[in-house]
């Protein structure tokens, strides 16, 4: 059945509340829990779906996906004690809500102990895993001490009275976070929890959290667990009123008209009965139809698919919403919440146009992952790759009233291989993923006082300095020898003279920049596809593309981004390189990989270490 358009309204999200604002340590304080419920997902009148979701957990209304905002200040911490409470109400653990694949390199509780984190040996039919679900919570794009940062092994179940035997309760690197961020701010975790704190000693800008469990980010991502974090203030931000407003930081009063609205676009697929819809067997990936390929001879996860491109759009939590916008300025803080879809996103007037349209008004793009850029950028179109955030003004002013505009999307339904929509590949399918939500313009409530975004100055830009070191870095997948396609997306390292090895993530670590050094890091994609790289801990520029990494990057790249696309090599090209220059300035265990999360969940990602690599 097709699911009808533009019945609800887009759903600002609410300000998480803090436990305390004012501690002794001048902290923002909250206690976040992960819980199961039903939402609203599909229009009314139709089914409820089961997410799961993060809140407060003094207020059980605050539960939500996406998550209610994080909003913080520069240089005033945040902490957040992160509760796993996938239990039911008698304290008993909720299965998963979608497949896990035992197969891949996962959290694994049932290895327990011993084999935590491994790999478990094929089995001719690796049964459903229906334990406990860890998890482990990432602040994405966060300058984070390594304790707090979310490291994919330092996973934990939550407190539930029939955790069989033998299983392990937290990941290989749980005890060690835990023991320093205890013995560095004299705060005890509690089984089922971990506390972060948050330095927020970065540049203003859009942040995100969502799980990052090792081998099964996807399924807990696709679930629910993701929400903004708005950090503002300094000199990297603007003052109150240079852009519109008011923020939600103002206040939730009823009636509240907002226009600065973070919006996480997300694909999903659904059962009918409102189920969310992944799939549990790699014979939907169509290229590895035959189970009898994936085991035993077979080297296939039989579970994994190498990417999942679901039917309907998702914004906020509500498909295809419609948001009524007055004749001003807007301020929309997009961010590409998709598992492997990536989005180009433009304004239309008629949403089922042939594409490419003719955008019916321009975004202007004022800011990206780490912040405001040098200045404003007018563009047609934004390409927004997972994980990707786009801080975008646009301008309703002299829209006639009652006008309807669309916000469609012209990436494929499928990998991006680089090109251009309409001619190196089919954009998404005009009727359903090739839209995203309607604005109906109508008159002006107030004065707008915010700054037109082509006379608007935008705070001062610092660039990086010089490198001091520069590594190559490979992007690369296995084929399986049965003739099924991908069986593992892999990095691994180039060396000097163009040598290339793969490595998987249990593989030593070999990216070990010194503290405080500045390195280029240059990703050589020998794949077809374009894969969305993220580097934990920095922010960083965007120094060149191409065939030998020299063409200088898109106007849209001026800023600093903690992910950036590494698309594939060109025509007659057997490589392409996408330099990025960082500066490392947090010694520890931190993390790279590909934001893609299928990919990210089985094996295209590396742990790297700053500082000294330690026992
Ligand atoms: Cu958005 Cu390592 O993650
Ligand atoms: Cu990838």
């Amino acid at each position: 059945a097709t699911i009808p358009k533009y019945m609800t309204d887009l759903v600002v999200p609410p300000v998480m509340p803090p436990v305390r604002e004012h501690d002794r340590h001048e902290t923002d304080e909250y206690r976040i829990g992960v819980r199961q419920f039903q939402q609203q997902i599909l229009p009314p009148g139709l089914p409820t779906t089961v997410v799961w979701g993060y809140g407060s957990v003094e207020d059980s209304e605050t539960f939500s996906y996406p998550a209610y905002t994080i909003e913080a200040r520069l240089d005033r911490p945040v902490r957040v004690t992160w509760i796993n409470q996938l239990v039911d109400k008698r304290s008993e653990f909720l299965p998963p809500l979608l497949p896990v694949d035992p197969t891949v390199h996962w959290a694994n509780p049932p290895g327990g102990i011993a084999g935590r984190d491994s790999m478990p040996t094929f089995t001719r039919t690796p049964g459903p895993y229906t334990g406990p679900v860890p998890m482990v919570t990432h602040l994405h794009g966060g300058h984070s001490r390594q304790e707090s940062d979310g490291y994919p092994e330092a996973w934990y179940l939550p407190v539930a009275k029939n955790i069989p035997a033998g299983f392990a309760r937290v990941g290989t690197y749980y005890d060690e976070f835990r023991a320093e961020f205890e013995r560095k701010y004299g705060i005890k975790w509690r089984p089922g929890t971990a506390t972060f704190q948050y330095g927020n000693d970065q540049r203003a800008s859009t942040l995100w959290f969502h799980d990052h469990t090792l081998g099964i980010t996807r399924s807990n991502v696709y679930a629910g667990l993701a929400g903004f974090y708005l950090l503002r203030g300094g000199p990297s931000d603007l003052p109150p009123g240079v852009l519109p407003g008011p923020h939600p930081s103002l206040g939730d009063r009823p009636g509240t008209r907002y226009h600065e609205i973070p919006i996480v676009i997300q694909d999903r697929s659904f059962n009918p009965d409102g189920s969310l819809f992944y799939p549990d067997s790699r014979a939907f990936a169509q290229d590895c139809t035959n189970p009898a390929d994936y085991i035993p001879n077979g080297d296939v996860p039989p579970i994994w698919v190498p990417e999942f491109f679901a039917d309907t759009i998702v914004s906020n939590g509500r498909t295809w919403p419609r948001l009524d916008v007055e004749q001003r300025r807007y301020r929309l803080r997009l961010l590409n919440g998709c598992n492997a879809r990536t989005l180009f996103l433009k304004i239309a007037a008629n949403p089922t146009a042939p594409r490419p349209v003719t955008p019916a008004l321009p975004m202007w793009l004022i800011g990206t992952d780490g912040g405001f850029l040098p200045e404003p950028v007018r563009l047609d179109q934004i390409l927004l790759a997972n994980a990707n955030r786009a801080d975008v003004i646009v301008d309703f002013t002299d829209v006639p009233q009652g006008t309807e505009l669309y916000l469609i999307n012209e990436g494929p339904d499928g990998p991006f291989q680089g090109g251009t929509p309409g001619t190196d590949f089919p954009p998404a399918d005009v009727n359903t993923t090739g839209q995203v939500m309607k604005f109906v313009v109508g008159p002006r409530i107030g004065a707008d006082k915010s700054v037109p975004p082509d006379q608007l100055r935008l705070p001062p830009f610092t660039p990086l300095g010089p490198a001091t070191n520069a590594r190559r870095l490979l992007l690369d997948e296995q084929v399986s020898t049965t003739g099924c396609g991908p069986v593992a997306t892999l990095l691994g390292t180039v060396a000097p003279d163009g040598r290339a090895t793969p490595l998987r993530w249990s593989d030593p670590v070999t990216e070990n920049p010194a503290l405080n050094s500045t390195e280029i890091w240059e990703f050589d994609n020998r794949t077809m596809d374009a894969h969305p790289m993220h580097i934990h801990q920095v922010q960083f520029q965007v120094v060149g593309r191409g065939p030998d990494g020299n063409q200088p990057p898109a106007p849209q790249e001026s800023g600093f981004l903690d992910t950036v696309v590494a698309l594939p090599p060109g025509p007659g090209q057997t490589r392409e390189i996408t330099r990025i220059r960082a500066l490392f300035d947090l010694p520890g265990r931190y993390v790279w990989h590909c934001h893609i999360v299928e990919h990210e969940d089985n094996e295209m990602m590396r742990p790297y270490i700053v500082g000294p690599m330690g026992g």
